[in-house]
């Protein structure tokens, strides 16, 4: 089913709904090559509505634009044209300044490779966003903690990352994408360096963050993962191919 009508409306701002969380119009993303030319057009023109608490997929072939997409709407890059809205606020246009604050504060991210740091214990490693924001070392502590305590790791705060299995260092990547309470979390294969059972255990943790609200973007190739989530936007050849609503599909 191809999306009909892409310019869905938010909601009325005396509403007590949460603005959508992300409202893409027209985005572009072009990379050049040194003479200033076009090399890819890796997306096309994209208008998407992702909103607030929504648990959503990005799935495609291999250079559809998905990781792309995810740079995006993670404020990691600017899109060569178009509008993107994160939380109701315009951030096509910020300074690096300003994008690396938005992102810090508003976004998580979670990778296929965990990307701890292997010198730091988890509950360092879960400490970080917040060392970035200048938190003070108690309540970047006790913080980390909490959220080491909500993936099921408050026994194991004081070991390294080569000391856990690959599922637990990914609930350390997911205690650490949420420490700063951000509005989305967006995860780029989350589960493709797992096997099944493990990842089933990760999907676990997301559908509990779901319940509580947060939004979640995932890029993932597996189908069966795609599932689990309420909407599968289709990505091909950086052109929206399908989008549409799985399973349980209240937001
Ligand atoms: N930094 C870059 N410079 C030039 N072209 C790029 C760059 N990054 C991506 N591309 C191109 O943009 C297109 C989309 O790439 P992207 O990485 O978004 O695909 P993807 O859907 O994430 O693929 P995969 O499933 O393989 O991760 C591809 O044609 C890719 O070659
Ligand atoms: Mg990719």
């Amino acid at each position: 089913m191809t999306s009909s009508s892409p310019n869905i409306v938010a909601p009325p701002l005396d509403s007590d709904e949460r603005p959508p969380t992300a409202i893409l119009r027209g985005l572009k993303k072009h990379y050049f090559k040194p003479d200033g030319s076009i090399l890819v057009e890796a997306l096309r023109g994209l208008d998407l509505v992702i909103p607030a608490g929504q648990y959503c997929a990005i799935m495609g072939a291999s250079g559809s634009g998905k990781s792309t997409l995810m740079n995006m709407l993670g404020c990691l890059d600017r899109p060569t044209a178009g509008q993107y809205l994160l939380d109701g606020i315009d951030v096509s246009g910020l300074d690096d300044t300003a994008l690396s604050r938005a992102r810090g504060s508003r976004i998580g991210f979670v990778f296929q490779a965990f990307n701890l740091i292997s010198e730091l214990t988890i509950v360092e490693n879960v400490e970080v966003p917040l060392f970035y924001q200048g938190l003070p070392r108690a309540e970047r502590h006790d913080r980390a903690v909490a959220r080491l305590e909500m993936v099921g790791l408050a026994d194991r705060l004081s070991h390294r990352p080569n000391e856990l299995s690959g599922g637990q260092q990914q609930r350390v990547a997911i205690a650490r994408s949420l420490v700063t309470n951000p509005a989305i979390l967006m995860a780029d294969e989350p589960t493709g360096n797992l096997d099944t059972a493990t990842g089933d255990a990760i999907l676990d943790i997301f559908d509990q963050l779901h319940a509580e609200g947060l939004t979640i973007i995932m890029v993932t190739h597996d189908p069966k993962v795609a599932e689990r989530c309420q909407r599968i936007v289709m990505l091909e050849d950086g052109n929206l191919a399908s989008d549409e609503l799985v399973g349980d599909a209240t937001p």
